[in-house]
């Protein structure tokens, strides 16, 4: 297992490319399970979770390549079985629920375990393959789905569930007549996905807002398709800016979907604009405290609630985190506290008090966005952080010590055991 050394200290300056969106490019990889022909994907990042899907769709019978931030995926002979093995590394593999039993009417898929953020049950998955014809027991720690042939069905979601918004989609575009999802979610990679699944000839409309319509059709053809750009990986790389006082450059950076991000670091002393080469982000002053809660889509995103608040520990003035998407993400918080953070978590809320500064120190990353919280810190701190356990890191940026280093961070990836 490897873990990051950080030298804090250095202002960030230069220009960092954004990859491919990580949440994106998961559902739309499970989506080609769909059409009959076979898919191109462009701008795929080359992380762990990524390659977890591709081995993933390999099982349940696709043939896949992936090279370059290229991808192709054939779906041949399909198998039902997503195996424990996988699932447990990654709980988006449930997101092969859909069009399993679209395109096979059976899925056997194990149940994903709760994590570090959380229980995250899948319900809203199960009740609106349900309402679709679907039928479900649960056996052995998997969920086996059956159905004949899934019909269009008036779902109306208890939550704005991503995943579940996904799935539904991708089963309702096969399905016979039409689907209406309530209460959908709003996200830009579940518009990224509906763009991907009518460039395969799916009939869907409204995707963005909270009431999606769906036609389902007979088949899906192939189709070569660009992935959106990573608005998590850009909203990090700003707060990176932030923490360091620096000044980037972000290319390929998605502008109109960080609103919510963007007004909160502009409210905390940031600059940024966009300009003819992307995005810059810059830090030209002390940063100021603010409040976030985080909602989902269009509010500020649960995903950058951990970054956020490193830029926070040093901010003046005192700020107020609320989490309202997931039960137990305030992980980072006791190793922020190591570093010298001045954090006082109650229920679903955080209070943090700016320090003058932080310091280095080991800490252990518990999930992929607080492990990027800590680097953040460590990029501040006055002297050495070791980030531990960074596989969380590697499942959703793209070598971020390097895009780093290439700005003026000083970083070095090391064996845990060294
Ligand atoms: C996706 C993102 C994740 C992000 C989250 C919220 C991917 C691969 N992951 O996760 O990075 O943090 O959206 O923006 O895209 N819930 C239920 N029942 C369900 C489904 C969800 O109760 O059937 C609850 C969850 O426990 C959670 C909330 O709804 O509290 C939001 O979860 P959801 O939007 O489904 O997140 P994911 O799709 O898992």
């Amino acid at each position: 297992m490897d873990k990051l050394i950080i030298q804090g200290g250095h202002a960030l300056h230069g220009t960092i490319d954004i990859s491919g969106s990580k949440n994106a490019a998961l559902p739309i990889l499970f989506a080609a399970i769909l059409p009959e022909e076979g898919v191109t994907f462009r701008n795929v990042p080359d992380l762990r979770d990524i390659h977890t899907t591709l081995k993933l769709l390999d099982v349940l019978g696709c043939q896949c390549t992936h090279d370059d931030h290229r991808a192709t995926v054939q779906a041949g002979a399909l198998r039902p079985e997503a195996p424990y093995d996988l699932v447990k590394t990654m709980r988006a593999s449930v997101l092969c629920l859909g069009p399993l039993l679209a395109r096979i009417g059976q899925a056997r898929v194990a149940l994903p375990g709760g994590c570090a953020i959380g229980a995250r049950p899948v319900d809203q998955h199960l009740k609106g393959l349900e309402l679709m014809g679907a039928r479900f027991d649960l056996e052995g720690g998997y969920i086996l789905g059956h159905c004949q042939h899934l019909r269009g069905a008036h779902i109306t979601l208890d939550m704005p569930t991503v995943g579940g918004t996904e799935n539904l989609l991708m089963a309702a575009v096969l399905a016979q007549g039409e689907t209406v999802l309530e209460n959908a979610a709003r996200e830009p990679e579940v518009v990224d996905l509906a763009r991907f699944l009518r460039a395969c000839g799916a009939r869907i409309e409204g995707e963005g807002s909270s009431t999606i319509h769906i036609q389902g059709v007979s088949a899906l053809h192939g189709a070569d398709y660009t992935i959106m750009a990573d608005r998590i990986e850009a909203g990090t790389f700003m707060a990176a800016a932030g923490i360091t006082g620096g000044d980037l450059l972000l290319r390929n950076c998605p502008y109109d979907e960080l609103e919510a991000v963007i007004l909160k670091l502009q409210s905390m002393g940031m600059l940024i604009e966009k300009t003819a080469d992307g995005v810059r982000a810059a830090c030209p002053g002390p940063l100021r405290g603010t409040d976030v809660k985080t909602q989902p889509f269009p509010g500020f995103p649960t995903d950058m609630q951990a970054q956020i608040m490193a830029l926070m520990c040093l901010a003046q003035g005192a700020s107020v985190v609320e989490e309202s998407i997931f039960e137990n993400r305030f992980m980072h918080v006791q190793e922020l506290a190591r570093m010298g953070a001045d954090i006082k978590v109650s229920g679903h809320t955080a209070m943090v008090r700016g320090v003058d500064r932080l310091t280095g120190a080991p800490v252990m990353a518990s999930d992929l966005r607080a492990s990027a919280s800590l680097v953040l810190a460590g990029l501040a701190a006055r002297g050495e952080t070791h980030v531990q356990r960074i596989y969380h890191l590697d499942r959703g940026y793209e070598r971020i010590e390097n895009k780093l280093n290439a700005v003026g961070a000083h970083i070095c990836r090391v064996a845990e055991q060294a």
